[in-house]
């Protein structure tokens, strides 16, 4: 039984980690920090655990032997290296960290302590998403010639603890690059997995098109980015990423391949559906996703002394892609991304 401490007690320990753990035979939760601490009060009362005021008394409980970063995107790297070098795993939401040079430093912190460091891009625990990659990599559709690929939705607001316009996600500081930061990241480590292979050039549109603070002054952070991304064999794409579909959710994918096309999440009803002709479609539906498969893939790792699944060097490569196209749209150029 590996003993979890949740650090940050907003909406996606919430909703997501607090729960997997607190089910998972593998994991117990031992307890919860949060600087506020009534939002930590409301997880401990439901599924148990102590409240901690004070993260590094967390980190001196031998009890906690793995934590789960879920605060804002600026305090990822110092909680994360700080959990390492008191001797625990860390699971640290995306993205990363705010910058490269602190994503370095985590793992670095992992290969001194040798702990475990996984990063919770849950994208490829996806059902339709993990049977695509298998349709591609079965080179039954031929080869991938372009693709575009889109997470959008109504903005932070409607989805963290703090519902209002002065959430952090709207601050450069604490989350870097906005919607990139947030959704872009999620896509641009999804996509180089789902055609096997490197985005090496990046151009990009990033703008605040929308969102306003409280006092009717718009955000600092991009609400929108439009990046298009050539990989080192030559496919060509799209990413959008919004704060701005009001409409609702489109976290589609269409992967446009020699022999037709892989369609992921773009009708509601087939989450799934693989094109060689208008008349020749084979749609797929899956059994309902009931974890996000972050806590499974992670505790397994560390039970079994193995890479996790989505490792620090694979959430490091999701910023460097997203810091490429905050690049491009600064300088307004194309950017090339290094290994
Ligand atoms: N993988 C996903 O699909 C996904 C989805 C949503 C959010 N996230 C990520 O999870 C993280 C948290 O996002 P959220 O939506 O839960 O935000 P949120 O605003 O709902 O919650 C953040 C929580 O962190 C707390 N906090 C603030 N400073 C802290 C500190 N120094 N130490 C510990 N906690 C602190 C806040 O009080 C708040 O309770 C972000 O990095 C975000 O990118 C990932």
């Amino acid at each position: 039984m590996i003993g979890v401490g949740i650090v940050g007690c907003g909406a996606i320990a919430r909703y997501r980690h607090v729960p997997e753990f607190a089910t998972n035979p593998l994991s117990k939760i031992i307890g919860y920090f949060n600087p506020s601490s009534e939002k930590a009060e409301i997880l401990a009362s439901n599924y148990g655990g102590k409240v901690y005021s004070d993260y590094e008394k967390m980190l001196e409980n031998p009890a906690v032997q793995a934590v789960c970063i879920c605060s804002p995107n600026k305090y990822h790297a110092s909680m994360s290296i700080a959990a390492m070098e008191a001797g625990k795993h860390v699971l640290c939401e995306k993205p990363i960290a705010v910058t490269i040079d602190e994503g370095e430093k985590m793992l670095e912190a992992a290969a001194r302590t040798k702990k475990c460091l996984m990063i919770a891009h849950d994208m490829k625990f996806e059902y339709a998403h993990k049977k695509a990659r298998e349709i591609v990599k079965s080179g039954e559709m031929g080869r991938v010639l372009s693709f575009r690929t889109t997470f959008g939705h109504r903005g932070p607001e409607h989805w963290s603890v703090n519902q209002s316009m002065n959430s952090w996600f709207f601050d450069n500081e604490s989350s870097s690059t906005g919607v990139l930061a947030d959704l872009g990241v999620h896509k641009l480590n999804l996509i180089e997995w789902l055609i096997d292979d490197r985005i090496d050039q990046i151009k990009a549109f990033s703008a605040v098109r929308d969102k306003k603070r409280e006092n009717g002054e718009l955000v600092e952070t991009p609400d929108n980015s439009v990046c298009l991304l050539k990989s080192k064999s030559g496919i060509i794409g799209t990413l959008a990423a919004s704060w701005t579909y009001y409409g609702g959710m489109d976290k589609s994918t269409l992967l446009y391949c020699s022999k037709g096309t892989i369609e992921i999440y773009n009708t509601p009803r087939y989450p799934l559906i693989v094109a060689k002709s208008e008349n020749d479609r084979v749609c797929y539906t899956f059994d309902k996703q009931e974890t996000s498969g972050i806590a499974d893939a992670f505790l397994n790792s560390i039970v079994n002394g193995t890479t996790p699944a989505i490792s620090g060097e694979e959430g490091l490569r999701a910023l460097k892609l997203v810091m490429a196209c905050a690049e491009a749209q600064a300088k307004d150029k194309t950017v090339t991304v290094y290994d």
